[in-house]
């Protein structure tokens, strides 16, 4: 048996020699290490051994078969990588993959935009905290406790004291508590509301608000300045017009619409922003004499406004990150 042994290894060691490829290499181990193999077959042969032969057999059968097994496994190896090698060469004629560079979101975009036209009028930028103080984003701003009006912002509250900003008109708030007028600034950021999320409102969107105060500031400038924005953003020959509303930090209120026409439909008017005088209650919150001082303020949504420069129907599309969508701008 040990003679046989010896002989079936050194059969072993001449094939693995002559063993080019990984089939043949898969050959060899079925001939030989595989289940019904030459070893299996030895296996056999010595369970049958008398008791007193066993030892010795054994021993030779177990240092053979991991020899074996120890020399097939390192050459199957060094095929397996020779294959992988060849299927990597280089070829120098293949074009280069085009490396896609990301773009800025087009809400920021839109953000950018509005930001460099009110530069551009003399207005310089302030933001704030989201999340704010119920004084700072209502109570400041001329919404008493438990008055109505606070129902127009569905708010997400943190605790009794604090929330997410619902506009960011709080930001008007911090900026004339610390800045004696004359100040013109606009406030751009995140705004939250509890409302369901549909293709037309969203938990979070973003708003572009916008302050001055000063000696003797009238509607008139205001619609001025805003009817300048809206041509420059939207284009010269957009049609607007100012329709009365109300806020509680304004007074008297308008919100801006612009006629929209999509192509073969029906035409309508559409809001974009809200704006007004600053209520002299605001003022004298922020320690600002309303004898002496006006001013006005407005605040848009920076996703209705792309919505409507770039035609797109579903706010929600701006926070799913679908690049079929971003890569459009
Ligand atoms: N803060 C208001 C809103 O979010 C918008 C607004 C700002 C209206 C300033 C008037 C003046 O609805």
């Amino acid at each position: 048996m040990l003679e046989k042994i010896n002989l079936v290894t050194k059969e072993f060691f001449n094939e693995l020699e002559k063993t080019e490829n990984l089939k043949s290499i898969e050959e060899l181990r079925i001939k030989y290490l595989g289940r019904k193999g030459g070893f299996a077959d030895l296996f056999e042969e010595f369970k049958l051994l008398p008791g007193t032969e066993k030892p010795a057999v054994g021993k030779l059968l177990n240092e053979s078969k991991v020899k074996c097994q120890n020399s097939f496994d390192s050459l199957k190896i060094r095929l397996e990588e020779q294959t992988n090698n060849n299927s990597q060469f280089l070829d120098l004629s293949l074009q280069g993959r085009e490396i896609s560079i990301g773009t800025k979101h087009i809400l920021m975009q839109t953000l950018n935009e509005i930001k460099d036209i009110f530069k551009s009028l003399g207005f310089s930028v302030h933001e704030g905290p989201e999340l704010e103080s119920d004084y700072n984003n209502f109570e400041a701003l001329n919404f008493p406790d438990n008055h109505p009006a606070r129902d127009m912002q569905d708010t997400f509250f943190v605790n009794e004291k604090f929330l997410l900003r619902t506009h960011t008109s709080p930001v008007q708030v911090r900026l004339m508590k610390t800045t004696k007028p004359p100040l013109r600034a606009i406030m751009p950021g995140k705004v939250y509301r509890n409302e369901a999320i549909s293709a037309k409102s969203y938990c979070l969107f973003h708003q572009v608000e916008g302050l001055y105060v000063d000696k003797d500031v009238t509607f008139a400038e205001l619609k001025g300045t805003i009817v300048g924005f809206a041509k420059q953003f939207f284009g010269n020959d957009i049609k607007y017009r100012f329709r009365p509303s109300f806020f509680p930090f304004t007074e008297p209120s308008a919100e801006v619409d612009i006629w929209w026409q999509p192509t073969g439909k029906e035409g309508r008017w559409l809001e974009i922003m809200g704006c007004g005088m600053v209520d002299p209650n605001v003022l004298v919150n922020v320690g600002i004499d309303p004898e002496k001082y006006s001013g006005y303020a407005f605040g848009m949504g920076v996703e209705r406004i792309a919505m409507r420069k770039y035609g797109i129907d579903d706010i929600r599309l701006f926070f799913d990150n679908d690049k079929r969508f971003l890569q459009q701008f």
